[in-house]
């Protein structure tokens, strides 16, 4: 098992002081050593404007902007080019929704996606359907789940031009088969696009491998700092799609009357770029790389069938998605306390020093369709320890009779 939780300095500081037992990673990650030293490095002795400044500063602030890309493109088998960076994932899709879409779409034409998508990889897609007079097709999934092969079957049609959808769901913590997906619509003539946010950190990313046409993912999702994210697209379909912020140097040529823009990347990064975080997002690339792909998810399953086992028998508890470890089920558990407000079981699990998000996790379609206006969320990461495991069960098997109790004092 991993035990790396000392490299990270807030886990260290907050349990100095009492418990603290964080477990929503799929919202954010906490940050190892090495990735607030290189924020520290870039503003105390790095920090210049990249693609600008002639001066020494300036040209080692660009060639550090675009060796961070180059790190990034090689930890996802990409060529340095076809790496764009965003301020985030919704940022990265909205882009391909905003530039793509309208290069590909016609009216009558159909958007096909999971009825768990993250509004990320929902409402700008909602939008491009209404602006362009297409139909939104959504995949519904079964009881543990999954999305069925006669489910594909019946919705990816010669009529799809677009399929996207998110390799692990945030709420259910399926891990979709993406690369089965990307084949069955690339044979139907549809373009993919893979929300890599909730699997970046946990699974690792090959685009070569998955085979998809754009990919998005954050860093704050995987020890990098927030503000930065990535937008993978193929070289030949970033060519082809027009910027959408316009400004300094994403141009070429700009007269009193005409502007011409950069190749892609350039072309997408409109102002001045957030060099410190790509810096900083490569020393967290750099980390991953030295914990390794194949003991990231040996650990997270580990701590994740414990859990699965943990919460199995206590009985109001419902999860939703798969209650059962398998191939396909990521770290991330989302339950309800059957006739239990969530919220409340969240306040009770910090009350213990146990940090869970308690929401409709930007999902809303999904929550209707699971039938519930909202959920808690357990969602893991690399430094959570089978010893925060087992505490997060002692306290969910007290919480029922805990908050009853306490709202019978209340009312007392
Ligand atoms: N997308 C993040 C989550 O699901 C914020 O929590």
């Amino acid at each position: 098992m991993l035990d790396i939780k000392d490299d990270f300095p807030l886990l260290a500081n907050y349990n100095e002081q009492g418990t603290l037992i964080y477990v929503d990673n799929a919202a954010t990650t906490q940050k190892p050593r090495c990735v607030l030293d290189a924020l520290m490095e870039w503003h105390t002795v790095r920090n210049a404007n990249p693609h600008r400044g002639s001066y020494k500063l300036g040209s080692l602030a660009t060639d550090l902007y675009e060796h961070s890309r180059e790190s990034i493109a090689n930890h996802i088998n990409a060529k340095k080019d076809e790496v764009v960076f965003c301020r985030n994932t919704t940022e990265a899709l909205n882009l391909v929704a905003a530039s793509f879409g309208p290069t590909v779409l016609e009216a009558g034409d159909e958007i096909v996606l999971p009825v768990s998508e993250h509004h990320s990889n929902l409402v700008p897609w909602m939008q491009l359907a209404q602006a362009k007079g297409c139909r939104l097709v959504y995949l519904l999934t079964d009881k543990l789940g999954r999305i069925s092969k006669d489910e594909l079957d019946k919705k990816i049609t010669p009529r799809t031009k677009i399929v996207a959808l998110a390799e692990v769901s945030n709420v259910l913590g399926t891990r979709f088969p993406v690369k089965q997906i990307a084949e069955r619509a690339h044979e139907a003539g549809a373009y993919v696009v893979a929300d890599c946010a909730q699997s970046f950190l946990h699974y690792g990313l090959d685009v070569q491998d998955l085979d998809v046409d754009f990919a998005a993912f954050s860093a704050h999702k995987a020890f990098g700092p927030d503000g930065i994210g990535v937008l993978w697209g193929r070289e030949a379909l970033l060519e082809k799609m027009p910027p959408v912020l316009y400004g300094g140097e994403m141009v070429q040529k700009v007269t009193w009357g005409k502007a011409t823009f950069e190749k892609p990347p350039l072309r997408f990064e409109a102002g001045t770029q957030n060099a410190s975080d790509a810096f900083a997002f490569m020393a967290a690339v750099g980390y991953l790389e030295q914990i390794g792909q194949q003991a990231i998810r040996e650990h997270e399953d580990a701590l994740t069938a414990r859990l699965l086992e943990g919460i199995r028998d206590i009985a109001p508890l419902h999860v939703y998605g798969n209650p059962c470890m398998a191939d396909d089920r990521s770290s991330i558990v989302a339950f309800n306390f059957e006739g239990q407000d969530p919220l409340l079981i969240g306040r009770f699990l910090d009350s213990h020093g146990i940090n869970i998000r308690v929401g409709t996790h930007c999902a809303e379609p999904l929550m209707t369709y699971l039938g519930t206006g909202a959920t808690c969320r357990i969602s893991l990461a690399p430094y959570n320890t089978l010893d925060d495991i087992d505490a997060l069960i002692d306290v969910l098997r007290d919480a029922p009779r805990m908050i009853v109790r306490s709202v019978l004092k209340k009312r007392k």
